[in-house]
């Protein structure tokens, strides 16, 4: 049975939702589902946008024909190939053979590659370049590594429509509401969306900045439609905000995430104490989390919200603690830049973490690593103690200065 929605008069939000998939692109976990979006303009010409991952591709295919109304599939834009939006593409094309597509140079080459059909009706597209279904011209945007370096966005102009790809996406399911302003968009909400621009989008903060460039510029923008997560038509600004703090590498708020490796208690013990000491000065935007027990992809969410980070780690092997490295590399690897961090290692016999863990920051963009740390061996004295007391005073020097 079909279940799609208007967009408007004459656009359908004709795309799917998972929520038995576990992990997304097998690495995020995704406990609220997650939606593949694809759109239906119906014009002179219908032009599908975008199609869909495998998994919701009966009910993709069911809302496609329905929003048809018998009639043919003349245009697809593919805006981005990744598989969770074109593994379907085969399915659109052995029931709409004479569809013309329309996609970026390196999308055609990309489109080769997964050896999809109808390379006979393929047309590249480039920065700029319209076309017209007849009430509605769609012009196209490159927007490379926003997330794959083929991406593009197309903006119809008639009703200020961007269909923006994977930017503005979100984790969580379509559980009914397609439109932001149909469901709660609070600060759980915005937890879910950053840990998807961090984790899908986040390394490239420049690309994304350049993409925000574009969409300021564009004449009447009205609504956002993204290929994963609600329709925006109002309030564009308040996630357009958030994306560009996001790409800039801006901390959201003034806080400490406190991320501790701890084996056997005591490394957690010490960040138990630095987070009750700096709540009791004054400092309540603190979390603590077990980087152990805590997927990376929620730390690296709480990174792009934090303006502090403290370090806890456990020596292991001679090394730091693999959950902990593992973090620090995803850090790396997402480009985070622009944190302050704090660090305090523990070891029973040769404590190491802290050097690595420093060399490892060192090697990150404007991370300010705080000079005094703290070593630990087994447990805590009160010596050290006090150390993570003196700790709490400085993140909250930081945090106010
Ligand atoms: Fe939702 Fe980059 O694919």
């Amino acid at each position: 049975m079909e279940c799609t929605r208007e967009v408007t008069d004459d656009i359908y939000w004709v795309g799917g939702n998972d929520r038995r998939l576990g992990l997304f692109e097998n690495i995020h976990p995704v406990p609220e589902g997650v939606s593949y979006n694809s759109y239906l303009i119906s014009d002179e010409k219908t032009c599908l946008m975008d199609t869909c991952d495998w998994a919701v591709g009966q009910r993709f295919l069911e809302n496609v024909e329905a929003a048809l109304n018998g009639r043919n599939l003349d245009v697809l834009v593919v805006d981005h190939m990744e598989p969770d939006h074109a593994a379907t593409l085969n399915e659109v094309l052995i029931r709409w053979p004479n569809v013309e597509i329309y996609c970026t140079m390196m999308a055609s080459r990309m489109y080769r590659q997964y050896g999809y059909k109808g390379i006979e009706n393929l047309h590249t597209v480039a920065e700029g370049d319209t076309l017209s279904l007849g009430k509605h011209e769609l012009t196209f945007y490159l927007a490379p590594m926003v997330h794959w370096p083929e991406v593009m966005v197309s903006y119809d102009k008639t009703t200020g429509i961007l269909f923006s790809a994977d930017a503005f996406g979100t984790f969580g399911a379509l559980n009914g509401a397609l439109f932001a302003d149909e469901m709660e968009i609070d600060d759980e909400w915005f937890a879910e969306a950053r840990r998807y621009y961090g984790n899908i989008c986040g390394k490239y903060g420049m690309q994304v900045q350049n993409l925000l460039a574009k969409a300021r510029g564009l004449e009447g923008l009205a609504m956002i439609c993204p290929l994963h997560g609600p329709v925006w038509r109002k309030d564009l600004d308040l996630f357009i905000d958030k994306y560009d703090k996001w790409s800039r590498y801006e901390p959201e708020e003034k806080g400490v995430l406190i991320a501790y490796a701890s084996m056997y208690g005591h490394t957690e013990n010490c960040a138990e104490v630095l987070a009750s000491e700096l709540i009791q000065a004054g400092v309540t935007n603190v979390k603590l989390c077990d980087v152990s027990g805590t997927h990376v992809s929620y730390l690296i969410s709480d990174v792009f919200k934090y303006s502090n980070i403290a370090l806890f780690s456990v020596t292991y092997n001679m090394g730091v603690f693999p959950k902990m490295k593992d973090f620090i590399h995803d850090m790396q690897a997402l480009n985070i830049q622009n944190r302050t961090v704090t660090i305090l290692e523990n070891g029973t016999w040769a404590p190491q973490s802290k050097d690595l863990m420093t060399s490892m920051l060192e090697e990150m963009q404007d991370m300010r690593v705080m000079e005094e740390k703290i070593t630990v061996m087994s447990n805590a004295s009160d010596d050290q103690r006090e150390a993570i007391c003196k700790m709490a005073e400085d993140i909250k020097a930081t945090l106010e200065g």
